[in-house]
């Protein structure tokens, strides 16, 4: 089997929270360094959100701080979706002892993709903040990264706004250097995310498993279950980037231009593709995934969550 080295970057709140369960379990995957960004929920609260799931995971991955806010515009956090703490209200207690570090996110990430030598693989499941930093402090960065996989964007519509999808809209201007930046990138957009769906019911399966990782997967994703505006269920928008990493077999999509709206005040953070316009870009800079298996999608949510 091919062995994924992967470098989290994520605003955690509930379903990044879900994603890293999930992403830890996956024999595919080996994850190198995760990195906490502001989005979701402030930058003090997805980093120590991150060693709070190290210590349910008995797990001890470096975790780094980024970004604060985005590279031009003021934070909008998504408390709505995510309770105040980012982990919908469930308190998860900390690591007894936290291994503080002064390295900041982008350096920890370039520092690791050169001693990998090219290796490293990049999950980002929050605002590109801390990518666009250090695409800016190391512009060298892109020929030291494999691909990376954002969830992020959406061919069509939004949900932060009707043009837009929370991750690019919220740092719209870091998301257009990163689909400029040459590394081979996956765009696991809307298109997909809104159909990585569990029902109340699901939910409530995992949790039955019983152990405290199946408990807390149940018990933080209610929040996002009954506040989330897209359709009924549960969107494990995050999961999807993870698990594309893992199992790109349960995905498909095609190859697309993407450009970034970056000006306008009605559609800003809209990635606007050329999937579907006889006019094209000209260049094809992203692999835009469009379906997935859903019942693969939520047999295999079950079966992770199933080895804690
Ligand atoms: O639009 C969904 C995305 O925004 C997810 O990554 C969610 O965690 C939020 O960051
Ligand atoms: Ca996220």
């Amino acid at each position: 089997m091919d062995k994924h080295f992967v470098w989290l970057d994520c605003d955690t709140g509930t379903d990044d929270a879900a994603a890293i369960l999930c992403a830890n379990k996956l024999p595919q995957l080996q994850i190198v360094g995760i990195s906490a960004v502001a989005g979701n929920v402030e930058l003090e609260k997805t980093y120590y959100n991150v060693h709070r799931l190290n210590r349910l995971m008995g797990t001890s991955y470096p975790v780094y701080r980024g970004a604060e806010k985005p590279l031009q515009r003021d934070l909008e956090t998504g408390y709505r979706y995510h309770g105040e703490n980012g982990l919908g209200g469930v308190e998860l207690p900390l690591p007894e002892k936290i291994p503080e570090t002064n390295e900041p996110a982008w350096d920890a990430l370039y520092r690791t993709a050169v001693e990998m030598k090219g290796e490293l693989e990049l999950i980002a499941t929050g605002p590109l903040s801390n990518i666009g930093t250090a695409l800016l402090l190391h512009p060298d960065l892109p020929e030291y990264l494999k691909r990376i996989v954002i969830m992020g964007g959406s061919s069509k519509g939004g949900n932060r706004t009707p043009a837009a999808e929370y991750n690019i809209y919220a740092d719209p201007h870091a998301a257009q250097m990163v689909f400029d930046c040459g590394v081979p990138l996956t765009m696991c957009g809307l298109d997909v995310t809104l159909q990585a769906v569990l029902m109340e019911e699901d939910l409530e399966q995992i949790g039955a498993l019983g152990t405290p990782a199946a408990k807390f997967f149940h018990k933080e994703l209610l929040v996002p279950l009954r506040t989330q505006e897209c359709g009924t269920g549960l969107k494990l928008h995050d999961v999807c980037a993870v698990l594309y990493a893992a199992r790109p077999e349960l995905f498909s999509g095609r190859p697309a231009g993407v450009q970034v709206e970056t000006r306008s005040e009605l559609s800003i953070g809209k990635t606007v593709t050329d999937l579907y316009s006889d006019k094209k870009f000209g260049f094809q800079n992203a692999f835009v995934v469009l379906s997935l298996d859903r019942a693969a999608f939520k047999k295999t949510v079950y079966d992770l969550i199933a080895q804690y």
